[in-house]
Formats: C-alpha cells, sequence, structure tokens
C-alpha cells in the first residue's frame, strides 16, 4: 500500500477535520489516536473509501510514513504535547519532523524547537484558525519552528489553508521556533478587540438609540458593505436576525458572561512583558472580564439606579459616527497588535514578514477581512513600517474618521454607555500623536520620592539629574544606589 505523505495524532474534531481537508486535496494521510476506537470509528465513518490509513500505535503511524516523516500533532495543548513528542523522538529519524498544530503558548513551542532540534529531528509550531469550518475548508495557518522543515511542509501547508480571490493562500513562514504560535496569538488578541467593538457599537445603538435587533441586522448588513466587510460583522449581521421558537431574537435571551480560554490574556502579558501599549486587547480581555462579574454588576446596578438620558441628537448620524468610530478603533487595535509582533521579533531574534502576515489573515480565520488587504499593502509599501498609523493610507484615513469617532465616543461618555475599546482606542491615539506628554510631572514625582532622576529637555539624551526638591533630602540619585 502507498504510504502516506503525513501522518496526524489526535482525531477530536479539528484533527478529523484537517484529515478531511488534506485527503480531499489529494494527500495520503496516517491517523492515530490515544484512545483507539476513535481511529476505528473515524475509518470506517466519515473517512471509509478515503485515502485515509488508520494506526493502531505510533510505531505503526510511524512505519506508514514516507522519508522525511511528518507527524503533525493535534492533540490537547499543554502535557499531551510534550508527552507525544517524548512518544515519537525514539521512533524518528533524524530529519524527520514533528508538527505541533494546537494551540500551543509560543514560549513552550520556542523550548519544544530546541529541545526537538537538539534530538536530530526538526519541528515545527503552527497556528491553525479558523475553527472546525476552517480546518475542513481551508483553515488560516501559521507556520514556525525549525526553518529546514518548510520546504517539506509546504506544498503541503499551502495546499489545505484558505486562498484569497486571487488564489494567494493564507499560510506562509513565519519565522523560527515559537514566531508561528506567537503570531497566532496576536491573531487570538486581536479577534477579541474586534469582537468587543463590535459589541460596543451594538450596545451603543441597542442602549442608546434604542435600536432593533431586526434595525441592527439592517444596520450590519449596511457595514459589511463598507470597509468593515468581515467575518466577524457578518456572522453579527446574522445573529441579530436569528429568531428563537417564539419568533423574539435569540441573542437577547443570552446571559451577559463572557467566556475566555486564555489567549487574549496571554496577549496581554506578552504586551506588558514587551512594554507594548496593547491597550485595546487589554480592555477586551478586561471587559470579558467585567461581564463574568455578573451578581456584582446586578448588586452595583441596583445601588446606583443609573438611567441613561434620551437620546435628543440624529440617530442615523450617530449610527454613521459608530461606525467609523469602530473603523477606527479597530485600526488602532491592528496597530497596536503590529507593534507588539515587531518589539516581540526584536527580543526573539525573530525575521517577521508583516505583509506576509496580512494576508495568512486575510482569509479562513475568524479576524479576516477585506480590511487586512489595506495593512498587506501598507507593508508592501514599506517592509520597515514603524507604526501603521504612519503609513500614508491608513494616515489619512484616521485623519477623515476622527471627527465622528470623536463624537461616538464622547457620546458613549456623556450618556453613560461603556464602550472601554472605543474610547481607549481614541486616548491611544491621542496620547500617540502628542509630542509632549506629562511624564515630565511623572518623572519630578519619580524623582522627588525616589531620586530616580531624570532627563532634561535642554540637554542631549543619556544625561541624568537629580534635584534636591525639598532641600531636606541628600543630592544622591537613586541609581548610585545600584552601582
Ligand atoms: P483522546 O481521544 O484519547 O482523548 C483533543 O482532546 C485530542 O487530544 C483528542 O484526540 C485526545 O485523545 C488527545 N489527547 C488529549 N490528551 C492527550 C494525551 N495526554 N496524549 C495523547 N493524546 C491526547
Amino acid at each position: 500500500m502507498k504510504k502516506a505523505e503525513i501522518g496526524l495524532v489526535g482525531l477530536a474534531v479539528m484533527g478529523e477535520n484537517l484529515v478531511m481537508n488534506m485527503e480531499s486535496k489529494g494527500f495520503t494521510v496516517a491517523v492515530f489516536n490515544r484512545t483507539a476506537e476513535r481511529v476505528e470509528k473515524f475509518v470506517s465513518g466519515r473517512a471509509a473509501g478515503k485515502h485515509v490509513i488508520g494506526c493502531c500505535s505510533l510505531e505503526d503511524l510511524v512505519a506508514n510514513l514516507e522519508k522525511p516523516r511528518k507527524v503533525f500533532l493535534m492533540v490537547k495543548a499543554g502535557q499531551a504535547v510534550d508527552g507525544m513528542i517524548e512518544q515519537l523522538l525514539p521512533l524518528l529519524e533524524n530529519g524527520d519532523i514533528i508538527i505541533d498544530g494546537g494551540n500551543s503558548h509560543f514560549p513552550d513551542t520556542i523550548r519544544r524547537t530546541q529541545y526537538v532540534e537538539s534530538r536530530g529531528k526538526l519541528y515545527v509550531g503552527t497556528g491553525v484558525s479558523g475553527g472546525e469550518e476552517g480546518a475542513l475548508k481551508g483553515p488560516s495557518m501559521m507556520p514556525g519552528g525549525s526553518p529546514a522543515a518548510w520546504p517539506y511542509v509546504k506544498p503541503i501547508f499551502q495546499k489545505i489553508c484558505a486562498k484569497v480571490e486571487d488564489g494567494s493562500a493564507c499560510c506562509d513562514w513565519v519565522g523560527e521556533n515559537g514566531a508561528g504560535h506567537f503570531v497566532k496569538m496576536v491573531h487570538n488578541g486581536i479577534e477579541y478587540g474586534d469582537m468587543q467593538l463590535i459589541c460596543e457599537a451594538y450596545q451603543l445603538m441597542r442602549d442608546l438609540l434604542g435600536l432593533s435587533d431586526g434595525e441592527m441586522h439592517q444596520v450590519f448588513k449596511e457595514w459589511n458593505e463598507t470597509e468593515l466587510d468581515s467575518y466577524l460583522i457578518e456572522i453579527t449581521r446574522d445573529i441579530l436576525a436569528y429568531q428563537d421558537t417564539d419568533g423574539t431574537p435569540m441573542v437577547e435571551k443570552i446571559l451577559d458572561t463572557a467566556g475566555q480560554k486564555g489567549t487574549g490574556k496571554w496577549t496581554g502579558i506578552a504586551a506588558l512583558n514587551e512594554g507594548v501599549p496593547l491597550t485595546l486587547i487589554g480592555e477586551a480581555v478586561f471587559a470579558r472580564c467585567l461581564s463574568a462579574m455578573k451578581d456584582n454588576r446586578v448588586e452595583a446596578a441596583r445601588a446606583y439606579q443609573r438611567v441613561i438620558p434620551a437620546f435628543d441628537g440624529n440617530k442615523a448620524e450617530m449610527i454613521e459616527a459608530i461606525r467609523q468610530a469602530l473603523y477606527a478603533s479597530k485600526i488602532i487595535s491592528y496597530a497596536q497588535g503590529y507593534t507588539l509582533m515587531r518589539t516581540a521579533a526584536k527580543t526573539y531574534g525573530w525575521n517577521l514578514n508583516y505583509g506576509g502576515i496580512a494576508l495568512m489573515w486575510r482569509g479562513g480565520c475568524i479576524i479576516r477581512s477585506v480590511f487586512l488587504g489595506k495593512i498587506k499593502d501598507a507593508y508592501d509599501r514599506n517592509p520597515n513600517l514603524n507604526n501603521l498609523l504612519l503609513d500614508p493610507y491608513f494616515r489619512e484615513t484616521i485623519a477623515k474618521l476622527i471627527p465622528a469617532w470623536r463624537k461616538a465616543a464622547a457620546a458613549a461618555m456623556q450618556y453613560g454607555i461603556p464602550a472601554p475599546a472605543m474610547t481607549s482606542a481614541l486616548s491611544y491615539f491621542d496620547g500617540y500623536t502628542t509630542e509632549r506628554l506629562p511624564a515630565n510631572l511623572l518623572q519630578a514625582q519619580r524623582d522627588y520620592f525616589g531620586a530616580h532622576t531624570y532627563e532634561r529637555l535642554d540637554r542631549p539624551r543619556g544625561e541624568f539629574f537629580h534635584t534636591n526638591w525639598t532641600g531636606r533630602g541628600g543630592d544622591t540619585a537613586a541609581g548610585a544606589y545600584n552601582a
């Protein structure tokens, strides 16, 4: 029997769908699962009659693979991946490739790449986005790891991944060791931000403008024909039109407490570690946390009895202002996410292809949108672009959006509708475009109480000064204590 081009371990729904996808593109796939019944059920069910080889052990799987062997792990992130690597290493030959397609945290992937390479094998940690449907029909894939593995996995990955209209693959080499999983993590963080912005727009329309779900369905339908054209706007449109059996909107029956699996939190932690202001994603994570405090919120709502004043402006104009505010905030979110990737790339020595990342996200994944094409264009114009906000297209776009953005954000503040992502994005923008921030005062405070020293506007950078603010302290700067 013909050997398989690739093996896959972990036949939960994502794993199964990836196998079906690969098989449909002409690849023969050998499969294995810890619980053997799942292999049996799969090969005699969905995969019956397909080029799928069911294997009863890892030895069997390895024996059925073409060399260099490629073993795609689609098992639970964490210990299970380390366990599988340990079991596979003695069965593989030098140059064989282990691929982790799960949602692994990038520091684990950095560590595993180093470990697997030290044992003479190659490692790929790849982000796979697009959910179950993406896995089946074409996910966005973000591979990183051992560069020597890329030529071997490229033909498979680029065949099974999503494609954009011009046929470009939503998969390219991201970078060394944990780069692929890092970029996938940032993708998920951006997804948190995009979702939160849509939710804030929805709440403003519902609670400030008094729109019905049917009316909001229409608004999102129209928005999806604008620059906001994206998967998340599209599903929001459809969700708002979905009625329960009693004919009322389903979404209004859902408890308002958000869950999270942690990738948004990881992105926020990475940003704090790198010292990058990732405010919009941070707010999106915290907004989920706040939503989860339902009992507390109910109590506080009763304690304060806040009443939202009746809206006395022009509704149609405010809807358009909210749309523009959403778009402007979204640009801020991506600018912040890209800054995080640029900064982490320096820390970890990755040579990231920023335009390529936009293209990988352009199709297949949850944040897919027409907008990502604009980001790709910006990095094609200038691969070393320091910040998306400095690209001429985005500069002009934001400049046009500012009045409406301020109007929507101000209305949220004035009427008392929470819009943390939209308003903090505006504060970030105002801070980023302010030449002189009040940090001079902050440095003075630090020097006052802790002799932390400051630099001066009228002296070269790198010279540090200390003032004896009270006349009581000494002239010794805190830095001197560390000498
Ligand atoms: P199972 O069917 O034997 O539970 C998602 O949970 C996938 O990861 C499933 O295919 C599951 O296998 C697999 N998985 C979870 N933990 C594992 C482990 N420690 N070793 C191997 N596979 C594991």
